[in-house]
């Protein structure tokens, strides 16, 4: 592993049966409070993608953390898919389920545009429902999304052929391929 993998490992805290039973929770905030680790994971996923997006989603809440910083550094602009009632004026809307719970992503219908290859960016990809929904919603503003980019994905729950074939970029996988 790099030293990026083995700091987000390490920073990583590991919560069984959170927040339902049988779910494995992982738990970026500690990568969070370590200085520098947060902008080193945005410029790597960055640099994975650079050339294909001129436009950044971020999903809220987790998801806003890293993209914020991403689309930044990248010097593009950073578009919010929200949870529902918190987006004024003409929005696109999709329903949708997650590893562990029923959720609707919102995202600004002028936002996004023919002209916009988009990075979307999460925290964690599980069962990629999540990401899924936020695929939608560019398309649905005539926008197309170029890669998915998050820190850890979650290999047994298949996220990542479900979004298909769109790349996904994960800086971890769980747990990590056997040699
Ligand atoms: C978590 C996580 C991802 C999503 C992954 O968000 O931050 O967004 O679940 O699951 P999926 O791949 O199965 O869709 P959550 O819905 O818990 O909300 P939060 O980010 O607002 O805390
Ligand atoms: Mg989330």
């Amino acid at each position: 592993p790099t030293d990026l993998e083995r700091d987000l490992e390490r920073f990583t805290a590991v919560v069984h049966d959170y927040p339902t039973p049988g779910v494995v929770f992982q738990d970026l905030a500690g990568a969070y409070r370590h200085a520098g680790l947060l902008r080193a994971a945005g410029r790597e996923l960055a640099r994975r993608a650079r050339g294909t997006f001129n436009a950044v989603v971020g999903i809220e809440a987790r998801g806003f953390i890293l993209a914020s910083v991403l689309a930044a550094d990248a010097g593009v602009p950073l578009v919010l898919a929200r949870k529902p009632g918190k987006t004024p004026g003409k929005i696109q809307s999709t329903t949708y389920r997650s590893e562990y719970s029923e959720d609707q992503l919102e995202i600004p219908a002028d936002a996004l545009g023919p002209q916009h290859d988009v990075l979307v960016i999460d925290d964690v990809l599980a069962t990629g429902g999540t990401l899924e929904a936020a695929r939608l919603l560019v398309e649905a503003c005539g926008a197309r999304v170029s890669r998915f980019g998050v820190i850890t994905q979650i290999a047994a729950l298949g996220g990542a052929s479900r979004l298909a074939p769109t790349p996904v970029d994960a800086l971890r996988t769980v747990p990590p391929p056997q040699q």
